[in-house]
């Protein structure tokens, strides 16, 4: 697919990992409708360097944990725009606390209208205003460590799990016009707060690359996917081999 001119809605486009692939993008020449949460400013400040790159930019401001709220992000967005090409679902809640005897009903239900009720709602509409002859392209976030189970992170992985089946099925569901893939990603941002030698020192005793990704490595993979007509149902791992 060749981007430049292509509509595209980056869920938690405003931030960190969500961020990176917004300016990727901008930087391919597509316009860019950012959606956001609680970010309001650096949504802002990223629409502003977007628009540096000479795109459109706008931002949309929902809590995907309210399903209403949800469903107003690809309306607002075809109003804007007219139509959206490319959607990338990369929006989700990571808890600390998160196993299973601790977990509790309003967490479970937060995860999962967050991490896969939403990619769920916006894969709908989206899917719903490509045209009969038309084509569009999902990208949806997920997470290496779902390669190699465990009891961690108890819900997080379950609603990561959703939607990486979600993008199989989806891939059958919304050929030939609609590809979908995704992206699972291992150590690649340190947690809110901490720094990056968090990160680096995880990487020497459990990623055989022996270092940490980083979020242009996630925006490169995310292109190739939309480059390639050819990939749908496709799940890049990029994790330096930790989950292998
Ligand atoms: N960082 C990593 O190394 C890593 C590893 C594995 C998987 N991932 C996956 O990569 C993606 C991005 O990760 P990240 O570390 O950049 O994420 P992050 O720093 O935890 O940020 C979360 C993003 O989701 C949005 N969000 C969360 N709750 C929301 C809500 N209720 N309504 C609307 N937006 C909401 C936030 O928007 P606002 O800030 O605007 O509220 C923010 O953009 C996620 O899907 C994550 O699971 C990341």
């Amino acid at each position: 697919m060749e981007l430049k001119g292509k509509v595209t809605v980056v869920t938690g486009g405003a931030v960190r990992v969500g961020r990176a692939l917004t300016l990727a993008l901008a930087g391919e020449g597509c316009h860019v409708f950012i959606h956001y949460g609680r970010s309001a400013g650096p949504a802002q400040q990223t629409a502003a360097e977007a628009r540096k790159l000479g795109v459109e930019a706008h931002i949309h401001r929902a809590n995907l944990a309210e399903a209403e709220e949800t469903q107003s992000v690809i309306p607002a967005a075809v109003e804007r725009f007219g139509r959206v090409d490319i959607l990338i679902n990369s929006a989700a809640i990571f808890p600390e606390e998160d196993s299973f005897s601790t977990t509790d009903l309003s967490l479970w239900e937060k995860l999962f209208a967050i991490n896969l009720r939403a990619p769920f709602l916006l894969s709908r509409a989206f899917g719903s205003q490509v045209p009969a002859e038309g084509e569009g392209k999902i990208v949806n976030v997920l997470d290496a460590r779902l390669r190699r189970p465990a009891p961690d992170h108890f819900v997080y992985r379950l609603t990561k799990g959703g939607l990486w089946h979600m993008t199989e099925m989806l891939a059958h569901e919304l050929a030939p016009r609609i590809t979908v893939n995704g992206v699972a990603l291992g150590a690649i941002l340190p947690p809110p707060g901490a720094d990056r030698s968090y990160l680096d020192s995880l990487a020497q005793t459990q990623v055989p690359l022996k270092r940490a990704g980083s979020a242009e490595i996630v925006a490169d993979n995310v292109l190739h996917l939309l480059h390639h007509d050819f990939l749908t149902g496709v799940v890049i791992p990029i994790d330096g081999g930790q989950f292998l």
